[in-house]
């Protein structure tokens, strides 16, 4: 396997280039790799020996490459490779080079290879420094001196590296005498060059090995380099290249138009931390919307692989069909006590529309059971809603655009306006309106009495419809509506369960006790599908019966109550309680509200809607009349793409930009998610 390897190059010449590329090797070589140095051309070289800068990066790296490989063209003139050349009478032979490196690559963990000059630096009539670079195949390191100018200066070198199609692999500062400067805004300069700034090498009085590398390791983040070296290595991309082309060849995903993504860049997460995710080759994003709404604790945290490991030594599944299981059995009797009073049973499966579905079926089969000759046959849902993608719960959901398409499989239900008060379906303004749109709830179940089997709502935030969050009251309202017409109140807290609005659930912020509950999503901290419908004893009671009687609930999935998903909503349940989530959440929903309010300075931000950590923004093509902006215009799409490109994960829903961090996420870093995501509308957007 050929070696992973960096191509120092600087700004200028003098800029530190040579100290850098030296503490480098002296860093990494005492860490344990095995680092070969190379000094490809050297000019103003003395007569004899190995010319100086090749010297001094053999001795940091304690390597013994022979001279010919390490510093195979020296020339004696102190000026540019080609007129120093020329002056000898001689050409610079790249080829040649390239074999020297391949030699020394084959030996080594790690190359580290100092050009001479810039980018620019003229090799050959033809070639210049930067032909070099790519001839090895290597991403750069750009070195750069911490003085006035030294943007620019660094801004060109990585356009001019972009022009040659090279890789950065970072940038680094090197005060190269006693006189200080002020710190360059790192910040911006990482976002200009969509590069990483490793750090400042301050000015080294004493240049050995032990003294260099001590500098590197408080001033440069070679752990972080070595990441991106390896990422940036020829094996990452050459295996960035084949997912990408497989993922292509054999994947069809969700939601999404396949002939756009064929056309597009694919990014391949390989692991994460905490809330960052990263890809295949190295690059590092935050996860904005918690991986879909459902990671709580961060990615590959301890504990919660720990309890997934400690079950799987066990039993990873068995059947909950004739046999029960023991995190299963304990995972019942927490959400019980947990959940909103009244709901004392748990019907396991594995993702929030099967959660869902089972709500609807077990609603149905009530109204037959206990009514045998009534016709509650019908359901009473919110427009935009979305409950999921199963037949069911489509036929509930009231979003157009996902549904429009399945229309004649679908069971026809009755439909209220969104409690949507940005653009309110019925023209009045809160809390003026004295919340008429729940009478409309009044309104249908009144005028359908007898036919309703039960009413489903997505409690406080209709999440998937654009972070619609109702205003207060609502929900209590609707609830009191169903009791009064005897129909039975569905609460789907897939997305909002577990803490996420500052309660473990939603319910909980208007004292409400539904009859039936879809949970999913958070419910195992984001590791496992897993989803549970929990109902009301009355519900329950209904299905009992003798055998022949055939009041069973006929439904069920195969890894109904899986061992593994209960082992990890147990662990999750635990670190909720042990690191206050739900305290975390209402602490840090503050700080993004904060963060959130300066969006209201951006033109193209109409609303901005919060509950707890769930939070969206609306984008519009007119501020003062709300104007949405027009579908093909794609805003939200351009948005989250610019997201990406510095650094932040998160979905559009149309025109709305959800952020759904997890709770886990330091509060610094949701200012952070919330501060690109503002930038990134405002570049695209203005
Ligand atoms: C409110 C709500 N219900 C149901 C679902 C469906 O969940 P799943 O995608 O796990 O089937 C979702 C998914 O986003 C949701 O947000």
């Amino acid at each position: 396997m050929a070696a992973r390897g960096v191509f120092v190059t600087g700004t200028d010449t003098g800029v530190g280039k040579t100290t850098v590329a030296g503490a480098l090797a002296a860093v990494f070589s005492l860490r344990g790799a095995d680092v070969g140095v190379m000094k490809p051309v050297q000019t103003g070289a003395p007569k004899r020996g190995l010319a100086p800068d090749a010297k001094f990066l053999r001795i940091m790296a304690a390597s013994r490459g022979a001279p010919e490989l390490v510093s195979p063209v020296t020339l004696r003139l102190p000026l540019s490779p080609y007129h120093a050349a020329r002056a000898e009478g001689v050409d610079i032979d790249v080829e040649r080079i390239g074999a020297a490196y391949g030699k020394l690559a084959r030996r080594h963990d790690l190359m580290i290879v100092e050009g001479a000059g810039g980018l620019l630096a003229p090799l050959t009539r033809e070639a210049v420094m930067a032909d070099l670079a790519r001839a090895l195949g290597l991403p750069l390191l750009i070195v750069a001196h911490p003085y006035l100018g030294c943007i620019n200066h660094t801004l060109l070198t990585a356009q001019a590296a972009r022009a040659a199609g090279l890789d950065i692999a970072g940038i680094v500062f090197c005060q190269t005498g006693r006189r200080g400067f002020p710190e360059p805004d790192f910040d911006f300069i990482e976002e200009q060059c969509g590069a990483p700034v490793f750090g400042l090498l301050p000015w080294q009085a004493r240049l050995t090995r032990k003294s260099l590398a001590r500098a590197a390791e408080e001033c440069l983040d070679p752990g972080a380099l070595a990441a991106r070296l390896k990422a940036l290595s020829p094996a990452s991309r050459a295996r960035q290249k084949s997912y990408e082309r497989r993922d292509k060849k054999y994947l069809w995903r969700p939601f999404t138009q396949m002939k756009d993504w064929e056309r597009g860049e694919v990014t391949v997460i390989e692991s994460g931390k905490g809330v960052t995710l990263r890809d295949l080759v190295g690059r590092e994003y935050l996860d904005g919307h918690s991986s879909y709404w459902c990671n709580l604790h961060g990615h590959a945290d301890r504990r919660m692989n720990g309890a997934v490991a400690a079950q799987l030594g066990k039993i990873a599944h068995s059947t909950l069909l004739g046999l029960s299981n023991v995190p299963a059995v304990d995972l019942a009797e927490q959400l019980v006590a947990l959940a909103p009073p009244g709901l004392t049973r748990v019907f396991y499966s594995d993702n929030g529309s099967t959660a869902v579905e089972v709500a609807l079926k077990m609603a149905y089969q009530y109204w037959r059971l206990v009514e045998p000759a009534g016709k509650r046959d019908r359901f009473l849902a919110v427009r935009d809603a979305y409950h999921g993608d199963t037949i069911g719960a489509v036929s509930v959901g009231g979003i157009d655009l996902y549904h429009a398409a399945f229309g004649g499989l679908l069971f026809s239900a009755d439909f209220v306006p969104a409690p949507y008060c940005y653009r309110c379906p019925l023209g009045k303004t809160h809390p003026d309106c004295a919340l008429a749109c729940a009478d409309l709830v009044e309104q249908a179940l009144a005028a359908n009495e007898g036919r309703h089997a039960a009413m489903i709502l997505e409690p406080l935030v209709q999440c998937p419809a654009g972070i619609i969050t109702a205003p207060p009251g609502y929900l209590a309202r609707v609830r009191e509506a169903c009791a009064r017409h005897n129909v039975l109140f569905i609460a789907d807290e897939v997305a909002v369960g577990f803490g996420r609005t500052g309660r473990m659930f939603a319910c909980g912020h208007e004292g409400v006790s539904p009859d039936l509950m879809a949970l999913s999503k958070s419910i195992s901290g984001g590791l496992l599908p897993f989803a549970a419908t929990l109902a009301a004893e009355r519900v329950y009671e209904a299905f009992l019966g003798d055998y022949e009687e055939r009041k069973t609930f006929f439904h069920g999935h195969t890894y109904t109550g899986n061992q593994l998903g209960a082992a990890a909503a147990l662990e999750s349940l635990r670190l909720m309680k042990e690191r206050d989530v739900i305290g975390q959440v209402q602490e840090k929903a503050a700080a993004l509200a904060g963060v959130l309010a300066s969006f209201h300075d951006l033109a193209a931000v109409g609303d901005i809607r919060q509950r707890g950590l769930i939070a969206g923004v609306e984008l519009v093509g007119d501020k003062v009349t709300r104007e949405p902006v027009p579908w093909e215009a794609k805003a939200g799409v351009r948005v989250v793409e610019e997201a990406k490109r510095r650094g932040l994960i998160v979905r559009p829903l149309g025109n709305v930009i959800p952020l759904f961090p997890a709770p886990a996420a330091p509060t610094q870093i949701i200012r952070r998610m919330a501060a690109i995501l503002r930038e990134s509308i405002g570049a695209v957007l203005g």
